[in-house]
């Protein structure tokens, strides 16, 4: 029987150099989505697949990060005097519980590798969860909480997959996908991080879950630089995949890459939309200046 997946981790360290200058205070993890920050979404995905530990590999000037998801006593208790209850809960209810989070720093921008290597410790010696933020994942059954179940059958490790235009590859983790074992679970037979179209093994890309077991940490502290001069996850995980047993779990929903204008705006408008309190005014304010 597979050990239960408990703890996730959450590279959080990047830049966000692509939406400067609004990332040049703001962590881009904490930039709004709607009404909250972009992180919290993912974090909520975790919550919902079981995720009982949430690991933030952070680095300098995110420390808004560790305050977010602390309890913010002067706040809370304005609140209460005030008796904005319904604020109140939404804050309560977000918040994790005492001695459930971890921050540590990635001290050196090295890559997701170098990153994800710096929670080794606080994972300690079971299997894990990474979730990428920037990646904000919609479906009616979150992304991670499907590889879970895939890994409550199979065990071994497991990426989250979706389909890219071939001619953008060169922009993700790219895999080739041997038997099918389920319906949307695949074999991993090959993984190539950020490969041109020419040398893509298909146009399945990995889209920012992941499900790995604890080896994947003395391969990272060994793995030589990849793509980009970076320390890629990829390439341990590619490693790894001629050691154990290596899925792919194809994910149905819609994904958000808030790493990039269009895609935090699109991420705006699909989450505003369903929020029954702003929808007709949403709806409303596009057709006014779309002129619709
Ligand atoms: C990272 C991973 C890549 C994955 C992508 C998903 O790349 O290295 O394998 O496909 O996230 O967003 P990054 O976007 O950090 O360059």
């Amino acid at each position: 029987m597979s050990k239960r997946i408990r703890k996730a981790v959450f590279p959080v360290a990047g830049l966000g150099t692509r939406f400067l200058p609004a990332t040049k205070a703001v962590p881009k993890e904490m930039m709004t989505v709607v009404d909250r920050p972009a992180l919290q979404y993912v974090v909520d995905e975790a919550k919902a697949a079981g995720i009982e530990h949430f690991i933030f590999v952070t680095g300098r000037g995110k420390e808004v990060i560790e305050n977010h998801f602390d309890l913010a006593f002067e706040l809370e208790a304005t609140l209460a005097a005030r008796n904005k209850t319904a604020a109140l809960e939404e804050l309560r209810a977000e918040r994790p519980a005492a001695g459930t989070t971890s921050f540590t720093r990635q001290q050196e921008p090295l890559g997701l590798g170098h990153a994800v290597w710096c929670a080794r410790d606080i994972v300690g010696d079971e299997p894990f969860a990474v979730l990428l933020p920037d990646m904000l994942m919609k479906h009616t059954v979150p992304c991670l909480k499907s590889m879970v179940d895939a890994f409550e059958a199979s065990g071994g490790n497991i990426v989250s997959l979706e389909e890219c235009d071939p001619a953008q590859t060169s922009s993700y983790g790219i895999v080739a996908l041997g038997k099918t074992l389920g319906p949307d679970v695949f074999e991993v037979t090959d993984m190539v991080e950020k490969p041109k179209p020419a040398d893509a093994p298909s146009n399945f890309f990995i889209s920012g879950r992941y499900i790995l077991q604890p080896r994947i940490f003395e391969l990272l502290g060994t793995q030589e630089r990849g793509a980009g001069g970076e320390i890629q996850l990829t390439d341990s995980m590619l490693r790894l995949a001629s050691e154990q047993d290596f899925y792919g779990v194809r994910f149905r929903g819609t994904t958000f890459d808030t790493g990039t204008k269009l895609g935090f705006l699109k991420a705006n408008i699909a989450y505003g939309s369903e929020r029954t309190d702003i929808h007709p005014d949403i709806v409303k304010e596009l057709r006014a200046t779309l002129g619709a």
